[in-house]
């Protein structure tokens, strides 16, 4: 079985799939659960002392939408959408004490590590907030600068507006690491403009780590009932997500170097595998939780092991950043040798089929007069008739010659 340990901000982690900060971390059983189904962390919801974030934890409402904006009725699918509302914990700050103490002792005991997710409304309840945490034997802290609900914040500074703004992120880092020792992650918002300098600042300030990043803030519309789901705006999410969210840690990894935890669509260990290749440190999951179950941590990780054993990878931090520093320069790629397309006519449906003809966009595939004319002068290896043919005919080559004669 392959090793999955791996080390960030000098803690040791037994695995790298954490639970994020929402409701499976939001009670001490809920956080003992995630331990007991062998997460590597978890992340407590946030402890905040915005009364307007409290109070909207017990307003919270969730849509599960399906590809085509309407509520899941059935099984939940593999790509869906998560539309929903939520705040921070419900319970006055003070009355976390004892929570995350009990937590950090049973995570602790079970080879697993807590870390204390906060949001202050003003700089002195950050401050409050932080010392709180680290006093109770929290090994490490995630600073929420990301939420993404309207709220009438008591603060100029809280909430979304922090992390899309390098100096007021900065700001807030070094008055916190002024009065607390653990690391410290800022929790990043994908609404910033560009997240790799919001990290930098925050590192540059002397937080330890980011995570990259929280949810969209999104608007769903039932079309049926000519009005939007929940109420109207709210925090969009799920594993369409993926990509753009791999861009950004991509560019974090291979521009700054920052220590960083990934965070938004993740469904499975495949995914895992991919943020991690990119050069996360540490996964966390939170809708795939919401939706399958606390016990689909389990399924996450059996995912991450199954892929680098069938792949022959005897530990995970031999993958670390891989797909990263593969990834080529615009002028790399442009030198490239070209492609070209290679019809098999044999599996070719032409003329019941016409698609590739249709999708291609260079003058390279037109109609023949029994099959599927192709100009290798005109193509251009751009590949989207390969993607589109729906049975297979079509391959790329190098050889310019065979392509023609094909
Ligand atoms: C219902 C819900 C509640 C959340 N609550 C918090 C929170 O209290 N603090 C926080 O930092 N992030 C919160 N998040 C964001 C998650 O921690 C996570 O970053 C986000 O959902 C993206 O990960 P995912 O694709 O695995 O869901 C919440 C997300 C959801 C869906
Ligand atoms: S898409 Fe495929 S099957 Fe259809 S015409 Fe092109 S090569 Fe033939
Ligand atoms: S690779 Fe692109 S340019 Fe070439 S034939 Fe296919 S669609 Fe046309």
């Amino acid at each position: 079985m392959a090793d999955l340990t791996t080390k960030f901000c000098g803690l040791d982690f037994k695995n790298p799939i954490v639970v994020a900060s929402a409701e499976p971390t939001n009670s001490v059983e809920n956080m003992k659960k995630c331990i007991d189904h062998g997460a590597g962390g978890i992340i407590t919801k946030t402890i905040g002392d915005i009364p307007a974030m409290q109070a909207l934890t017990r307003n919270s409402k969730y849509a599960i939408l399906d590809d085509k904006g309407k509520i899941i009725d059935k099984r939940v699918p593999r790509s869906f959408f998560f539309y929903s509302r939520s705040g921070y914990v419900s319970e006055h700050y003070s009355d976390w004490i004892p929570i995350l103490k009990e937590t950090q002792d049973y995570a602790a005991a079970n080879g697993s590590h807590v870390i204390g997710n906060i949001t202050g409304g003003t700089i002195k309840g950050w401050v409050e907030l932080a010392r709180m945490v680290e006093d109770c034997g929290i090994p490490m802290m995630e600073i929420n600068f990301q939420c993404p609900h309207p709220t009438d914040y008591d603060g100029e500074t809280v909430g979304p507006w922090i992390a899309q703004d390098p100096n007021v992120t900065a700001e807030v880092v070094r008055r916190i690491k002024e009065v607390v020792d653990i690391p410290l992650m800022v929790k990043l918002t994908p609404e910033a403009h560009n997240l790799t300098e919001i990290a930098q600042a925050a590192r540059n300030a002397g937080a330890e780590s980011v995570a990259a990043n929280s949810r969209f803030v999104g608007f769903a519309v039932d079309i049926d009932n000519a009005k939007p789901y929940i109420g109207g705006v709210a925090g969009i999410g799920g594993p369409w997500v993926k990509y753009i969210t791999l861009r950004w840690i991509h560019d974090i990894y291979t521009k700054t170097g920052i220590p960083m935890s990934a965070s938004n669509g993740i469904y499975d260990g495949r995914d895992a595998i991919e943020y991690f290749m990119t050069g996360a440190d540490i996964m966390q999951v939170c809708s795939v939780l919401m939706l399958k179950g606390i016990q689909f941590i389990e399924t996450i990780i059996d995912g991450m092991e199954k892929f680098l054993d069938d792949n022959g990878y005897a530990s995970i931090n031999e993958i670390h950043g891989i797909a990263s520093k593969q990834a080529q320069t615009p002028a790399q790629m442009f030198e490239a040798p070209k492609d070209y397309c290679l019809i098999d006519h044999e599996k070719c449906k032409f003329p019941k089929c016409d698609l590739c003809i249709r999708t291609c966009f260079y003058d390279a595939l037109n109609e023949g007069d029994e099959r599927v004319a192709f100009t290798a002068d005109n193509c251009i290896g751009c590949e989207l008739c390969h993607s589109v043919c729906p049975f297979g005919a079509i391959t790329m080559t190098k050889d310019k010659q065979s392509a023609a004669d094909a």
